[in-house]
Protein backbone atom coordinates (compact mmCIF):
# COMPACT_ATOMS: atom_id res chain seq x y z
CA UNK A 1 0.00 0.00 0.00
CA UNK A 2 1.29 3.48 -0.77
CA UNK A 3 2.28 5.77 1.84
CA UNK A 4 -0.17 8.11 0.46
CA UNK A 5 -3.46 5.92 0.66
CA UNK A 6 -6.06 7.16 3.07
CA UNK A 7 -6.63 4.86 6.06
CA UNK A 8 -10.39 5.72 7.06
CA UNK A 9 -11.77 5.68 10.54
CA UNK A 10 -15.46 4.36 10.08
CA UNK A 11 -17.70 5.48 13.40
CA UNK A 12 -19.67 2.41 13.89
CA UNK A 13 -21.13 3.76 17.13
CA UNK A 14 -24.99 3.70 17.52
CA UNK A 15 -26.54 7.34 18.67
CA UNK A 16 -27.03 5.73 21.94
CA UNK A 17 -23.04 4.42 22.29
CA UNK A 18 -22.12 8.22 21.42
CA UNK A 19 -21.80 9.59 25.09
CA UNK A 20 -21.28 6.21 26.37
CA UNK A 21 -18.22 6.17 29.04
CA UNK A 22 -15.54 3.92 28.58
CA UNK A 23 -11.93 3.64 30.06
CA UNK A 24 -9.37 5.51 27.70
CA UNK A 25 -5.80 3.59 27.26
CA UNK A 26 -4.01 5.88 29.77
CA UNK A 27 -6.70 6.48 32.00
CA UNK A 28 -7.27 9.97 30.98
CA UNK A 29 -7.65 11.34 27.65
CA UNK A 30 -4.71 13.75 28.58
CA UNK A 31 -2.42 11.25 28.76
CA UNK A 32 -3.09 9.73 24.79
CA UNK A 33 0.07 11.42 23.91
CA UNK A 34 2.30 9.46 26.09
CA UNK A 35 0.45 6.26 25.82
CA UNK A 36 2.67 5.00 23.07
CA UNK A 37 6.30 6.05 24.60
CA UNK A 38 5.49 5.22 28.17
CA UNK A 39 4.24 1.56 26.68
CA UNK A 40 7.24 1.36 24.31
CA UNK A 41 9.62 2.01 27.56
CA UNK A 42 7.65 -0.10 29.39
CA UNK A 43 8.36 -3.28 26.87
CA UNK A 44 4.42 -3.46 25.67
CA UNK A 45 5.83 -4.40 22.36
CA UNK A 46 7.55 -8.05 24.07
CA UNK A 47 3.79 -8.42 24.64
CA UNK A 48 2.27 -7.58 21.26
CA UNK A 49 4.87 -9.86 19.37
CA UNK A 50 4.24 -13.29 21.65
CA UNK A 51 0.35 -12.44 21.04
CA UNK A 52 0.85 -11.98 17.68
CA UNK A 53 3.11 -15.14 17.42
CA UNK A 54 0.53 -17.19 19.30
CA UNK A 55 -2.12 -16.57 17.05
CA UNK A 56 0.15 -17.20 14.01
CA UNK A 57 -2.38 -15.27 11.50
CA UNK A 58 -2.00 -16.85 8.15
CA UNK A 59 -1.17 -14.90 4.55
CA UNK A 60 -4.64 -13.43 3.90
CA UNK A 61 -6.40 -13.99 6.83
CA UNK A 62 -8.90 -11.76 8.25
CA UNK A 63 -8.42 -10.48 12.12
CA UNK A 64 -10.22 -8.10 14.31
CA UNK A 65 -8.17 -6.38 17.29
CA UNK A 66 -10.32 -5.33 19.87
CA UNK A 67 -9.69 -2.46 21.77
CA UNK A 68 -6.53 -2.00 19.41
CA UNK A 69 -5.72 2.12 20.78
CA UNK A 70 -2.97 3.33 18.88
CA UNK A 71 -3.15 0.06 16.94
CA UNK A 72 0.56 -1.39 18.21
CA UNK A 73 -0.83 -4.96 18.43
CA UNK A 74 -2.43 -4.66 14.83
CA UNK A 75 1.28 -3.64 13.62
CA UNK A 76 2.65 -5.92 14.75
CA UNK A 77 0.23 -8.58 13.35
CA UNK A 78 0.66 -6.88 10.10
CA UNK A 79 4.70 -7.10 10.27
CA UNK A 80 4.50 -10.63 10.87
CA UNK A 81 1.97 -11.47 8.03
CA UNK A 82 2.05 -8.17 5.94
CA UNK A 83 -0.96 -9.73 4.01
CA UNK A 84 -3.72 -9.96 6.73
CA UNK A 85 -6.73 -8.24 6.39
CA UNK A 86 -6.51 -6.30 9.85
CA UNK A 87 -9.75 -4.13 11.48
CA UNK A 88 -8.63 -2.11 14.56
CA UNK A 89 -11.89 -1.52 17.04
CA UNK A 90 -12.09 0.87 19.35
CA UNK A 91 -13.84 3.41 21.38
CA UNK A 92 -11.54 6.35 20.88
CA UNK A 93 -11.33 8.39 18.67
CA UNK A 94 -8.26 10.35 19.28
CA UNK A 95 -6.25 6.71 19.84
CA UNK A 96 -8.16 5.61 16.66
CA UNK A 97 -6.67 8.96 14.79
CA UNK A 98 -3.50 8.24 16.07
CA UNK A 99 -3.61 4.54 14.38
CA UNK A 100 -4.75 5.85 11.16
CA UNK A 101 -1.75 8.54 11.18
CA UNK A 102 1.14 5.38 12.10
CA UNK A 103 -1.20 3.42 9.35
CA UNK A 104 -0.61 6.29 6.65
CA UNK A 105 3.31 6.59 7.51
CA UNK A 106 4.20 2.90 7.38
CA UNK A 107 2.38 2.73 4.45
CA UNK A 108 0.13 -0.78 5.92
CA UNK A 109 -3.48 -0.63 5.40
CA UNK A 110 -5.45 -0.89 8.51
CA UNK A 111 -8.95 -0.46 8.54
CA UNK A 112 -10.07 1.23 12.09
CA UNK A 113 -13.83 1.05 13.03
CA UNK A 114 -14.99 3.18 16.35
CA UNK A 115 -16.93 1.00 18.65
CA UNK A 116 -17.42 -1.15 21.32
CA UNK A 117 -15.97 -4.80 22.58
CA UNK A 118 -19.68 -5.77 23.70
CA UNK A 119 -21.30 -5.38 19.84
CA UNK A 120 -18.37 -5.61 17.31
CA UNK A 121 -19.58 -3.87 14.17
CA UNK A 122 -19.35 -6.59 11.70
CA UNK A 123 -21.08 -9.67 9.97
CA UNK A 124 -21.16 -13.53 11.83
CA UNK A 125 -18.25 -15.36 10.71
CA UNK A 126 -16.34 -12.79 9.39
CA UNK A 127 -12.54 -13.28 11.07
CA UNK A 128 -10.22 -16.19 11.02
CA UNK A 129 -8.89 -14.28 14.08
CA UNK A 130 -10.06 -11.96 16.88
CA UNK A 131 -6.93 -10.42 19.01
CA UNK A 132 -6.87 -8.44 22.09
CA UNK A 133 -3.91 -6.65 24.24
CA UNK A 134 -4.49 -5.07 27.18
CA UNK A 135 -8.24 -3.83 27.01
CA UNK A 136 -10.23 -6.55 28.37
CA UNK A 137 -9.36 -5.05 31.54
CA UNK A 138 -11.04 -2.30 31.01
CA UNK A 139 -14.28 -3.51 30.69
CA UNK A 140 -16.54 -4.56 33.11
CA UNK A 141 -18.26 -7.42 33.87
CA UNK A 142 -20.75 -7.49 31.75
CA UNK A 143 -18.63 -6.40 29.14
CA UNK A 144 -16.21 -9.00 29.15
CA UNK A 145 -18.99 -11.30 28.99
CA UNK A 146 -20.58 -9.63 26.00
CA UNK A 147 -16.98 -9.56 24.55
CA UNK A 148 -16.61 -13.48 24.70
CA UNK A 149 -20.06 -13.62 22.82
CA UNK A 150 -19.13 -11.32 20.25
CA UNK A 151 -15.87 -12.61 19.70
CA UNK A 152 -17.43 -16.17 19.20
CA UNK A 153 -20.50 -14.58 16.88
CA UNK A 154 -17.38 -13.03 14.17
CA UNK A 155 -15.47 -15.75 14.08
CA UNK A 156 -15.75 -18.31 11.42
CA UNK A 157 -15.71 -21.66 12.74
CA UNK A 158 -12.44 -23.18 13.24
CA UNK A 159 -11.46 -19.37 14.16
CA UNK A 160 -9.21 -18.08 16.95
CA UNK A 161 -9.14 -15.62 19.89
CA UNK A 162 -6.13 -14.68 21.21
CA UNK A 163 -6.16 -12.08 23.83
CA UNK A 164 -2.90 -11.13 26.21
CA UNK A 165 -4.40 -9.04 29.26
CA UNK A 166 -3.52 -8.94 33.33
CA UNK A 167 -4.24 -11.76 35.23
CA UNK A 168 -3.47 -13.05 38.94
CA UNK A 169 -0.89 -15.40 39.31
CA UNK A 170 -1.72 -19.25 39.39
CA UNK A 171 -0.57 -22.38 41.05
CA UNK A 172 2.56 -22.20 38.72
CA UNK A 173 3.88 -19.31 40.28
CA UNK A 174 3.43 -20.40 43.71
CA UNK A 175 5.41 -23.16 43.11
CA UNK A 176 8.15 -21.29 41.57
CA UNK A 177 7.16 -22.12 37.82
CA UNK A 178 7.47 -20.28 34.68
CA UNK A 179 7.48 -16.67 36.20
CA UNK A 180 10.52 -14.51 34.87
CA UNK A 181 11.18 -12.56 37.73
CA UNK A 182 9.54 -14.16 40.66
CA UNK A 183 7.43 -11.39 41.73
CA UNK A 184 3.79 -10.74 42.99
CA UNK A 185 1.46 -9.09 39.95
CA UNK A 186 0.52 -5.30 40.92
CA UNK A 187 3.16 -3.70 42.72
CA UNK A 188 4.89 -3.57 40.07
CA UNK A 189 2.84 -1.14 38.55
CA UNK A 190 4.40 1.14 40.78
CA UNK A 191 7.16 1.57 37.84
CA UNK A 192 4.29 3.44 35.69
CA UNK A 193 2.48 5.75 37.91
CA UNK A 194 0.28 6.88 35.18
CA UNK A 195 -1.38 3.53 34.72
CA UNK A 196 -1.72 2.95 38.19
CA UNK A 197 -3.58 6.09 38.70
CA UNK A 198 -5.68 5.52 35.23
CA UNK A 199 -7.79 2.71 37.28
CA UNK A 200 -5.98 0.10 35.19
CA UNK A 201 -4.71 -1.46 38.28
CA UNK A 202 -8.42 -2.37 40.26
CA UNK A 203 -10.89 -4.20 39.61
CA UNK A 204 -10.21 -7.11 37.18
CA UNK A 205 -6.25 -6.31 37.38
CA UNK A 206 -5.65 -5.45 41.08
CA UNK A 207 -8.20 -8.34 42.83
CA UNK A 208 -7.52 -10.84 40.74
CA UNK A 209 -10.51 -11.60 39.40
CA UNK A 210 -9.65 -11.65 36.25
CA UNK A 211 -7.44 -14.74 37.51
CA UNK A 212 -9.02 -17.31 34.85
CA UNK A 213 -11.98 -15.29 34.27
CA UNK A 214 -11.61 -14.42 31.08
CA UNK A 215 -11.44 -18.50 30.59
CA UNK A 216 -14.33 -19.13 31.95
CA UNK A 217 -16.35 -16.48 30.03
CA UNK A 218 -14.54 -17.68 26.83
CA UNK A 219 -16.24 -21.30 27.83
CA UNK A 220 -19.45 -20.04 28.76
CA UNK A 221 -19.82 -18.27 25.19
CA UNK A 222 -19.24 -21.29 23.64
CA UNK A 223 -15.50 -21.49 23.06
CA UNK A 224 -13.68 -24.90 22.79
CA UNK A 225 -10.56 -25.19 24.86
CA UNK A 226 -10.10 -22.27 26.03
CA UNK A 227 -6.77 -21.92 28.30
CA UNK A 228 -4.11 -20.10 28.87
CA UNK A 229 -1.20 -20.86 26.68
CA UNK A 230 1.76 -18.56 28.07
CA UNK A 231 2.29 -15.95 30.66
CA UNK A 232 4.81 -13.44 31.54
CA UNK A 233 5.52 -11.71 34.75
CA UNK A 234 5.53 -8.23 33.16
CA UNK A 235 6.73 -4.80 35.10
CA UNK A 236 3.07 -3.85 35.09
CA UNK A 237 1.84 -7.10 36.14
CA UNK A 238 1.36 -11.09 35.75
CA UNK A 239 0.25 -10.66 31.90
CA UNK A 240 -1.44 -13.92 30.84
CA UNK A 241 -2.08 -14.92 27.52
CA UNK A 242 -5.53 -17.02 26.80
CA UNK A 243 -6.53 -18.80 23.32
CA UNK A 244 -9.77 -20.47 22.26
CA UNK A 245 -11.37 -21.91 19.24
CA UNK A 246 -14.92 -21.38 17.91
CA UNK A 247 -15.88 -24.99 17.29
CA UNK A 248 -16.47 -26.14 13.79
CA UNK A 249 -19.84 -26.93 12.62
CA UNK A 250 -20.31 -30.79 12.88
C1 LIG B 1 -4.44 -0.17 27.70
S1 LIG B 1 -5.21 0.20 26.16
C2 LIG B 1 -4.57 -1.10 25.10
C3 LIG B 1 -4.47 -0.65 23.69
C4 LIG B 1 -3.77 -1.62 22.74
N1 LIG B 1 -4.52 -2.86 22.60
C5 LIG B 1 -2.36 -1.91 23.18
O1 LIG B 1 -2.04 -3.06 23.46
O2 LIG B 1 -1.57 -0.96 23.23
C6 LIG B 1 -6.92 -0.31 26.39
C7 LIG B 1 -7.81 0.07 25.23
O3 LIG B 1 -9.13 -0.45 25.47
C8 LIG B 1 -10.03 0.49 24.94
N2 LIG B 1 -11.38 0.27 25.49
C9 LIG B 1 -11.92 0.77 26.63
N3 LIG B 1 -13.20 0.38 26.73
C10 LIG B 1 -13.48 -0.38 25.63
C11 LIG B 1 -14.63 -1.04 25.15
N4 LIG B 1 -15.79 -1.04 25.84
N5 LIG B 1 -14.56 -1.71 23.99
C12 LIG B 1 -13.40 -1.74 23.27
N6 LIG B 1 -12.27 -1.12 23.68
C13 LIG B 1 -12.31 -0.45 24.83
C14 LIG B 1 -9.44 1.83 25.32
O4 LIG B 1 -9.99 2.90 24.57
C15 LIG B 1 -7.97 1.57 25.04
O5 LIG B 1 -7.61 1.93 23.74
Amino acid sequence: MAASTQVRILDQRTPEERDRPFLPGAGKNWLLPFYDVFTRMGGVRALHERAAGLASVQPGQAVADVGCGTGNLSFTVLAAQPSARVTGLDPDGDALRRAARKARRRGVALRLMQGYADRIPAPDASFDHVVSSLAVHHLDDDGRSAFAREALRVLRPGGTVTIADFGAHSSEDEDGGHSTHGHGRVHALRHLPWLRRSGAAHGPVGDGAHDDGIIALLADAGFADAREVAHTDHRFGRVAFVQATRPRLD
